[in-house]
């Protein structure tokens, strides 16, 4: 609902413009070093509507990392509000992904908790902090979806589920932008990368993406949908191309899907350069062409390269542009720089972060999101008084586990593995190697029954495809060595992004996946490792046993014949490879406790509808008793999924379209509710309209996307 007033404001502002001012709005200008004079230039001529303060400290530092930006953003906005000729304030954007001076999770591992709530105050309080720094718009969430983890940026989204994504896109954008956008720690959110960006062929980054209608609207659309319906201000265009149409020149795309269809009202801001770069990927031969083709679509401000205000005045004298179009996009970043309260305060309103409240908010995400992928006879949780060696590459690294896109994370906060571990477990008799290279190290810890091994990669993210997911040889080395000797093996794995661990697997009693968690990654580590904290994690993605699996996902539609496929069956008589099994090694939803549940009583409020009562809002009630068996408190994340079962269109065998996360102490039992209705059931058909179809929906329940068959319900 857009507000009159601003609405208002907006005409005022806009009659006195004149076009150079205009394109200025929609100039979002990157501020490395070395272009400090020529921005404050431009700034006074009302040529900068944005700032994209990419680099790891903005502006010059004032020696607190935590306070680096403040002087000089209120520096550069005076000139934009006291010097140009009408005084409109500047946005400062940054990619303020998973953190800021505290630093998260990285999203795919926040989306391992399967906690929306804690999704949304974490995003609560890394907006005070980036706000602090004079942030008011953050570059993130970033929702693509991905069943290909060799693309390095799978990291930094929510996985490969659309229902996991939208909870958790509409909840980090309501942590960013609370109730009130205007208010001093709220952040406009930026939906990103619009769209289809995580279906890259390959995995190759900045390359193209071949998608139906039919699996864009049913798969990579809903979680920008959601955040769209969740209140987002602002949306970004990707660089990619789907079926030879770059997104940012898409006027379907951009208009008639995104604001026709969704009712988006806020902006879209191209990607870095991704305007100049339609001239890259040939449809546009110069950059007065690039220009025009991504207003005329619905880009309205253009990152980085210029290309708007440098050539779109010509376009409109020589009749190429109408300026209609130009004052559309201007109105969009001026509702959002009013929403934003910029005008009344356009300066930075710091006030003291409580940094602790917030590591005990990162160290509780970092917990929720590890995995147990492994436990064969409770190899985990270690005792303190059992001797443990600790060996591996991460035993001493902090950096590294932050994970992608950390520009102002504090090192100083974060402890090592093993400094968490002495710290957190003084009591615990634990001997670390430190040998300079691998195999040497693991000498150090020979003599110890137990061997935990800390082992990880670099930080993933953009440009960061791999082409084998098999861990590196040296620590394969390591692996058997250690499997020789240990009676107990544990890994400890800190990659962002699942990896191919078929050969490794075996040779392991546990294995905990941490993934790149941010500041508090050892400390939840330990706490896992040594049973201070039940592990509660789930996969947001599938595990390939082999890196010749992928694309492997659980929402996979059913085979013409029968075939060992992602959900094993018995007997089968095809195969899929002749070299490996259809089925991942961990499936989507996974994820293993120190404590057991029992699942039962499962009822149905009713088990038909019809489809006016579907389409007139009327739901099915799935109950079902979650019991913990076991002796120690533990959270588990119970999951409904769904199978249409015949349908237009062919539909996936499972589809996820509940989940609760209950917390339960040994003995104790929860009834979990689940509501199926229009939204749950139906689809984007062949039409493009989405709509529920008449028929059975088999339902399963449990606690991975191999739950049990508990029943089903009928559109009649
Ligand atoms: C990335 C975006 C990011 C932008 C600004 C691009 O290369 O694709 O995700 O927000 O740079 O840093």
């Amino acid at each position: 609902m857009l507000n009159p007033e601003i609405e208002k404001k907006i005409d005022e502002l806009l009659s006195k413009m004149t076009l150079h001012e205009k394109l200025g709005q929609l100039n979002q200008q990157s501020n490395e070093h070395g272009m400090e004079a020529e921005n404050r230039e431009m700034l006074k001529n009302g040529e900068i509507g944005s700032f994209i303060c990419n680099t790891g400290h903005f502006g010059p530092t004032d020696g607190n990392p935590a306070h680096n930006n403040r002087k000089y953003v209120n520096e550069l906005q005076k000139i934009a509000v006291e010097e140009s000729r009408l005084g409109i304030p500047v946005l400062y954007g940054k990619d303020v992904i998973h953190g800021h001076n505290v630093v998260f999770p990285i999203p795919l591992a926040m989306a391992a908790g399967f906690d929306p709530d804690l999704v949304r105050d974490a995003y609560t309080a890394i907006s005070e902090e980036a706000a602090n720094d004079g942030i008011r718009w953050s570059f993130s969430p970033m929702m693509d979806l991905s069943r290909d983890p060799r693309w390095g940026r799978c990291v930094e989204g929510y996985g490969e589920d659309p229902y996991l994504g939208s909870k958790m896109a509409a909840a980090a954008v309501e942590g960013f932008q609370g109730d009130d956008l205007s208010r001093r720690e709220n952040l406009a959110a930026c939906a990103k990368h619009y769209i289809g960006y995580g279906a890259m062929e390959g995995g190759r980054d900045y390359q193209k993406s071949e998608l139906s209608d039919y699996a864009l609207r049913n798969y990579y659309l809903p979680a920008f949908k959601s955040a769209v319906d969740a209140g987002l201000r602002t949306v970004m265009s990707s660089f990619n191309e789907i079926s030879g149409e770059p997104t940012t020149s898409s006027h379907y795309l951009l208009t008639e899907l995104l604001r026709d269809e969704l009712g988006f009202d806020g902006f879209v801001v191209s990607d870095y350069n991704s305007v100049l770069q339609l001239k890259k990927q040939g449809v546009a031969e110069t950059n007065a062409d690039a220009a025009r083709m991504s207003v005329s679509a619905g880009v309205d401000m253009d990152m980085a390269d210029r290309c708007y205000l440098r050539n779109l005045e010509k376009e409109v004298a020589e009749g190429r542009l109408d300026e209609s179009i130009v004052d559309e996009a201007v109105r969009r970043v001026l509702r959002v720089k009013f929403e934003l309260g910029l005008f009344e305060n356009p300066y930075v309103h710091y006030e003291e972060a409580d940094i602790d409240a917030h590591k005990a908010l990162a160290l509780r995400a970092a917990e929720q999101g590890m995995v147990l992928l492994k436990n064969k006879n409770g190899a985990l949780p270690l005792s303190e008084s059992e001797p443990v060696g600790f060996t591996g590459d991460f035993l001493k690294e902090t950096w590294r586990m932050f994970g992608a896109w950390t520009l102002d994370g504090v090192n100083e906060w974060a402890n090592t593995l093993e400094e968490a571990v002495r710290k957190n477990f003084p009591e615990a008799k634990a001997n670390f190697s430190h040998a300079n290279n691998l195999i040497d190290r693991y000498d150090g810890v020979m003599e110890s029954d137990t061997v935990v091994l800390a082992l990880g990669g670099h930080p993933e993210g953009e440009a960061s495809g791999l082409a084998t997911l098999e861990i590196p040889e040296d620590q394969k080395a390591l692996i058997k060595k250690a499997r020789m000797s240990a009676k107990k093996l544990v890994g400890v794995f800190f990659y962002g992004r699942p990896m191919a661990l078929g050969e490794v697997e075996p040779l392991f009693d546990a294995i905990l996946w941490c993934w790149h968690s941010g500041t508090m990654t050892a400390d939840a580590a330990a706490n896992i490792l040594y049973g201070k904290t039940n592990p509660s994690g789930r996969l947001p993605m599938s595990f390939p046993r082999v890196t010749g699996q992928i694309p492997i996902y659980y929402n996979c539609t059913p085979s013409c014949r029968n075939v060992d496929e992602y959900y094993p069956k018995e007997p089968f008589m095809y195969k899929n490879y002749r070299d490996t099994t259809g089925a991942p090694l961990y499936p989507f939803g996974h994820g293993l406790s120190y404590t057991a549940f029992e699942y039962s009583d499962v009822s149905f409020d009713k088990t038909e509808l019809s489809p006016e009562e579907i389409n007139g809002g009327k739901c099915f009630e799935v109950s079902v008793k979650v019991k913990n068996t076991g002796d120690r408190t533990g959270d588990e994340v119970v999951q409904c999924y769904i199978r249409d079962k015949v349908a237009s269109m062919m539909r996936p065998l499972r589809q996820l379209e509940g989940f609760e996360r209950i917390t339960l102490a040994p003995g104790e039992e929860k009834t979990v509710t689940f509501r199926l209705g229009l939204g749950e059931l139906g689809f984007y058909g062949k039409n493009g309209k989405f709509a529920a179809e008449k028929g059975d929906f088999t339902v399963f329940i449990g606690g991975s996307s191999y739950a049990p068959e508990v029943g089903k319900v009928t559109i009649i």
